[in-house]
């Protein structure tokens, strides 16, 4: 038997350390919250993403009484993005998210579906996502979805 120690690298910085650009994308995933439909849970989720060409698109957690088809603000923002700019790789997204105490302390975690959607807008974008996670006492950076989500489900094992 042999166990395989499988690493992840994550950066963890304060804003002053990022470029101007991706301040500006978490400062959109922190205005996006405020534009999340989330009655049910009242946890709000805002998501930012730059794509190849420079533009930015927002998504949030949309939420329904048939809880089933609630969506992931991260999945919002890549999906329009999908929709919107369908030939445009996404180079990065910022996360960010509210409760009842008001923005996060510690960053923001995606839900395993979001890692997987991550997956496959690098496939389609053919360069690393850089994901910024964001809590108000500190940031996570992450080059590359590997990172967050190692032992990925890909189409090479079909
Ligand atoms: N949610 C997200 O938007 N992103 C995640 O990565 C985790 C969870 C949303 C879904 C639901 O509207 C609420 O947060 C509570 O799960």
């Amino acid at each position: 038997m042999e166990k395989k120690i499988i690493k992840s690298v994550v950066t963890v910085c304060q804003r002053q350390a990022l470029t101007d650009e991706e301040k500006q994308l978490i400062d959109m995933a922190v205005e996006a919250t405020t534009h999340s439909y989330a009655p049910y849970s009242k946890f709000n989720v805002g998501a930012a993403v730059r794509l190849k060409n420079g533009k930015t698109l927002i998504g949030c957690n949309q939420e329904n009484a048939a809880f089933g088809i609630c969506i992931c603000g991260e999945r919002t923002a890549l999906f329009a993005a999908g929709a919107q700019y369908p030939d445009i790789p996404i180079e990065s997204i910022a996360i960010a998210a509210r409760n009842s105490n008001g923005l996060l302390h510690e960053p923001v975690t995606p839900c395993g579906s979001c890692r997987q959607a991550m997956i496959e807008t690098e496939k389609r974008s053919r360069c690393k996502l850089n994901i910024l996670l964001y809590g108000t006492a500190f940031i996570y950076k992450i080059e590359g979805v590997n990172n967050l989500m190692p032992l990925s489900f890909t189409e090479e094992q079909m």
